[in-house]
């Protein structure tokens, strides 16, 4: 009989992981994923309906950033509030369009804490360009009581992080601490299929990605290197890719390497970005793979963060790319350093 590829599911490969990883676990963080997995199926399928129902535009509201709302944005974020929230594993939930943590009261079944961006690039909705989700899984602190506190942990402490980008295909991208693995949905089973094994950033891409619209706003320091990059100074050729959606633009940054920069400006000292539920998942997978993430100054997976929305200048990519930043930031410093 012909011999049926195997196929390896996200849900049979967590359990595989949390054997090793988290034998404690008995099964709780394979519970998490499998919410997840179930959640951003709906969210994918809504998706690619966009346009057939009542999908797009505008909710008419803004959310707790001051964002108006799209459609999808509010459904994402229900599909995942309820499908984690049914999860007794979980103690908190913390989303991008919820001002404060909504928790369960499960005493101590409810271990783990999940944070996401439900739907991100939302603004890319409405022209058919990818878009996606983005989560982060704490463990919930047994000594701390108050639930903003419980959440504030450096992303160094996060347990499993992931993204789901919905693009030609719906792919869902996750680490667990060993390794960073792809699952491609196959919509002939309705399961995300392993089809990345141990995904690796190259040392080296030929992209880099930002929004040049806001280039003469940037710190001097990030125009050099922009400059720099242009000018064949790391060594070849680059050419510019900016999709709008930061999933989009650091999944083919893990894929193909390079680097991505949201940078900070004068009006946004802090960037754009969100540090929770948008750098600090994405840079645990990028130091997975090999790459790094910064703000400029210190690591992301570092930065102690103080309150649940704040913001993060953002530059993530491969090692050549990172170096040659960091490098451009200990120029610019030297003067001010020679000066003092
Ligand atoms: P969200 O849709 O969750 O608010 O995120 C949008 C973010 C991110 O996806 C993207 O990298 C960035 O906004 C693009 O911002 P600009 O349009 O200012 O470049
Ligand atoms: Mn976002
Ligand atoms: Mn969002």
């Amino acid at each position: 009989m012909k011999e049926f590829p195997m196929i390896t599911t996200i849900q049979q490969h967590v359990l595989q992981q949390q054997e090793e990883l988290f034998p404690e676990a008995r099964g709780i963080f394979s519970s998490l994923v499998s919410g997840i997995s179930l959640a951003t199926k709906a969210i994918g399928a809504q998706v690619r309906r966009a346009g057939l129902g009542d999908q797009l535009g505008a909710v008419g509201s803004t959310n707790v950033q001051g964002e108006e709302q799209q459609k999808l944005d509010v459904y994402a974020n229900q599909m995942l509030l309820h499908c984690l929230g049914r999860r007794d594993a979980v103690a908190m939930l913390v989303s991008e369009e919820n001002e404060e943590p909504v928790t369960f009261d499960r005493d101590h079944a409810g271990r783990y804490i999940v944070v996401f961006d439900p739907l991100d690039g939302s603004s890319n909705i409405d022209v058919n360009a990818p878009v996606g989700t983005i989560f982060s899984i704490f463990r919930r602190p047994e000594t701390e009581d108050d639930p903003t506190l419980a959440v504030l942990q450096p992303g160094s402490r996060q347990v499993a992080a992931g993204y789901i980008v919905y693009g030609s295909s719906t792919i869902f991208v996750y680490t667990a601490g060993r390794g960073v693995f792809g699952f491609t949905l196959d919509p002939s089973v309705g399961a995300f299929v392993l089809a990345f094994e141990n995904m690796k950033m190259p040392q080296q891409g030929k992209y880099y990605s930002v929004n040049e619209a806001n280039v003469d706003a940037f710190p001097t320091a990030y125009r050099e290197y922009l400059a720099r990059i242009r000018n064949g100074g790391l060594g070849c050729e680059y050419s510019s890719r900016y999709v709008g959606s930061l999933v989009a633009d650091f999944h083919r940054t893990l894929l193909k390497g390079g680097v991505f920069l949201y940078p900070p400006t004068a009006p946004h000292p802090q960037g754009k970005l969100r540090l929770m539920y948008e750098a600090n998942p994405l840079a645990f997978i990028a130091e997975q793979a090999g790459g790094m993430a910064t703000d400029g100054v210190r690591k992301i997976t570092d930065i102690q963060p103080e309150t649940i929305h704040q913001r993060t200048p953002l530059v993530i990519g491969s090692p050549v790319e990172m170096r040659a930043f960091e490098q451009c930031m200990k120029e610019a410093e030297a003067p001010a350093a020679a000066g003092r």
